[in-house]
């Protein structure tokens, strides 16, 4: 079979897999100046929502809605022609964001996008942008039926399936489900796994109830509260009684139910092409007894609507300001090149004790 490819497509393919390799040896060589451009990048587009979920953070920050401007857009642009995925969320929900196909049409189409969101606004150009793009849909459901859905994310449970079969018929993204597992959706727990199974998700991600900004929250709200340890070790019970056609992936649980996760990031995976998306979503994150050693600051950057850059949506500090430098200041600018140094030193950088990785591998019972 002959396929013809264009020499334009060629050499930007080269320019990535290079910048890749360059930032891989970075890590490997533990330089603290890196001569790759981040390989993934999460761009707040707005932190606005359509929704207000019981359990969501969001509503505890102090910023108003906002949408990331032109000017920040643009200078995002100087690290687009090495990207190998981008993120294009934070808080709030992007679908909502004005211009979001625009957007997404300006990306280069062999950039894998991976994108958590309710699901709840998909419009018909969203689908026709996406079409033209391949990776992730994270859904984020939190339940199994439409009255605890509506209790929780405040929509229609039918109204997020039937997008969530739009997109399996009409694009080329994986369909992965995620759920925040606290009191009172626990009980749903097997019945979301069973309805993962039902829409072909291709990983199931279940997170742990955290309050990064305002801990101590939870006690208000007597519903939205974390598990506890027998909740835990009952559900991990349950869940293991039965094998599921996907991956389960967990963060930040009271205790850790799957112990794949745990052998998932401590273990070195291969670096092979179909490992590719794998390496720069979770990248070499281990964790050594109390440590945290993880590559991220070699290969991301996560740039808030406002302009503030952390280097992973983990990290509770700023590394820079997008409004008054540049990405490749920020890049190998001084706090930065400070974080490298920590890990490298085996020391939990400042900003990065909150970390689901860590506090998972702390969960961890055997
Ligand atoms: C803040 S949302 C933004 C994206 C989108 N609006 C959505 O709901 O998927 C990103 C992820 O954080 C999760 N999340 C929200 N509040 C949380 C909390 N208190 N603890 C843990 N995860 C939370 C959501 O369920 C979602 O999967
Ligand atoms: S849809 Fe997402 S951002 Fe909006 S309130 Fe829910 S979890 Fe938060």
């Amino acid at each position: 079979m002959f396929f013809w490819v264009s020499k334009p497509f060629v050499a930007m393919m080269m320019n990535k897999i290079r910048n890749l390799i360059r930032s891989q040896k970075a890590i490997i060589n533990r330089r603290i100046v890196v001569d790759a451009w981040p390989v993934n990048l999460q761009m707040e587009l707005t932190n606005r929502c359509n929704t207000q979920c019981i359990m969501c953070w969001r509503s505890f920050l102090d910023s108003s809605n906002q949408e990331m401007s032109l000017d920040l857009i643009n200078k995002a642009r100087q690290g687009f022609p090495f990207l190998y995925q981008l993120q294009p969320y934070l808080s709030g929900e992007s679908l909502t964001y004005s211009a979001f196909s625009d957007f997404l049409d300006s990306i280069n189409k062999d950039v894998r996008i991976f994108l958590t969101t309710n699901l709840q606004t998909l419009k018909d150009s969203h689908v026709k942008a996406l079409k033209k793009k391949r990776g992730v849909i994270n859904v984020s459901l939190d339940a199994a039926s439409q009255e605890m859905y509506a209790k929780i994310r405040k929509g229609s449970f039918l109204r997020v399936r039937e997008n969530i079969f739009r997109i399996k018929k009409e694009t080329r993204f994986d369909i992965w489900l995620n759920m925040v597992i606290f009191k009172l959706n626990m009980k749903e727990v097997v019945d979301f796994l069973d309805f993962a199974g039902f829409v072909g998700a291709k990983t199931v991600v279940l997170y742990g109830l955290k309050f990064p900004e305002k801990e101590g929250l939870p006690e208000q709200n007597p519903d939205v509260c974390p598990l506890d340890r027998e909740d835990a070790l009952r559900l991990r019970e349950i869940i293991r009684r039965k094998t599921y056609p996907f991956r389960i992936l967990e963060f930040n649980n009271k205790i850790t139910i799957t112990p794949r996760f745990y052998n998932f990031y401590t273990l070195r995976r291969k670096i092979r092409p179909g490992n590719l998306d794998e390496i720069v979503q979770h990248g070499f994150r281990r964790i050594i007894g109390d440590k945290l050693l993880c590559d991220k600051p070699w290969k991301q950057l996560t740039i808030k609507c406002n302009g503030e850059v952390r280097v992973c949506c983990e990290q509770r500090k700023s590394v820079g300001d997008l409004n008054s430098e540049s990405l490749s200041e920020i890049w190998n600018g001084g706090i930065l090149r400070g974080i490298r140094q920590d890990i490298v030193s085996q020391r939990i950088p400042a900003g990065c004790e909150k970390c689901h990785f860590l506090r998972s591998a702390q969960n961890w019972v055997a």
